[in-house]
């Protein structure tokens, strides 16, 4: 018998390790601007400590079932959310539902870095000092915490008054997570976390996405198929149905990327089709 390469019994290892918890459930969830549907009736598990990627085709609805996921659908003009999104099993539209706290328990890091345009410093104490965190050593602690924990601390420590933008692409990636992690978050949503960077830069933020695996509840949009096949424990699949997205399927990453049954979906890994 021919034995696995290392990296296949990682991924199958990490597919199995998971603790399947549910943390976020979305229920027939639709999302329309002006009347016309991005993707309908999405019934998907996204379960507590594991990293999730949700990939698909451009256009079939991805990023706007991650804003869905905070509610920053809410500030977006002419758009409509109907279904369920039930996070720790509470509806996150009921009326009472404190959308700031929401907002702070499930972080966003966007496709492109978007540092303040502040000093480094500032990128952290800023949001920490309008979550509340008054006590100006406290804030700097964690400043310092999770400047180290993005492995930005040695790069920045000597330069924490220069401005954010003048770091490399790469750093500014690390940095958003910083400022991300700084509000405690439980849920982190990423869009396309890397696909702006170069390869090298790229490669640090998914070794940092790996590292985060576990203590947090990730959601990754991404286009690169085997970079979720690398760090993705479960994995859904979007594609278009009369125009709209809809969910093909959903499981593991060994099911999804190595052994589905769906037409669809084997296609779409193999690079056939989309
Ligand atoms: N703010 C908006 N107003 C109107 N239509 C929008 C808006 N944002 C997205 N759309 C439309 O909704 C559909 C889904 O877009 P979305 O950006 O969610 O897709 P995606 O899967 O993230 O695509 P990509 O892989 O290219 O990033 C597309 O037809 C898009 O044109
Ligand atoms: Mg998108």
């Amino acid at each position: 018998m021919i034995e696995k390469d290392f990296n296949t019994q990682a991924f199958e290892s990490r597919s199995q390790c998971c603790d399947p918890q549910t943390q976020i459930e979305t229920r027939d969830l639709t999302l329309s601007y002006k009347g016309k549907p991005a993707f309908k009736n999405i019934n998907l598990t996204i379960n507590r400590g594991c990293i999730t990627a949700v990939v698909g085709p451009s256009g079939c609805g991805k990023t706007s079932f991650l804003n869905c996921l905070n509610r920053l659908s809410d500030l977006m003009p002419h758009c409509e959310v109907s279904g369920e999104v039930l996070f720790d099993s509470k509806n996150i539209h009921e009326k009472k539902y404190d959308v700031g706290l929401l907002r702070r328990r499930v972080g966003m890091i966007f496709q492109k870095p978007n540092p303040f345009p502040l000093s480094i410093k500032k990128n952290l104490l800023f949001p920490l000092k309008e979550h509340g965190v008054r006590d100006p050593k406290e804030a700097e602690a964690i400043m310092e915490q999770v400047l180290m924990h993005v492995g930005l601390w040695n790069e920045v420590k000597d330069r924490l008054d220069a401005a954010a933008l003048s770091l490399s692409g790469g750093q500014q990636q690390r940095l958003c997570i910083a400022r991300a992690l700084a509000l405690k978050p439980e849920v982190l949503l990423m869009d396309e976390p890397c696909s702006a960077l170069d390869p090298i830069s790229g490669s640090k933020v998914e070794g940092l996405i790996t590292q985060l695996q576990g203590a947090y509840t990730i959601v990754i949009v991404t286009h690169n198929l085997a970079q979720a096949k690398r760090i993705a424990n479960f994995a859904a699949l979007f594609w278009f149905q009369e125009e709209a997205g809809v969910l093909v399927e959903q499981g593991t990453a060994l099911q999804i990327f190595d052994s589905s049954k769906n037409e669809i979906t084997r296609a779409y890994i193999q690079g056939v089709r989309g």
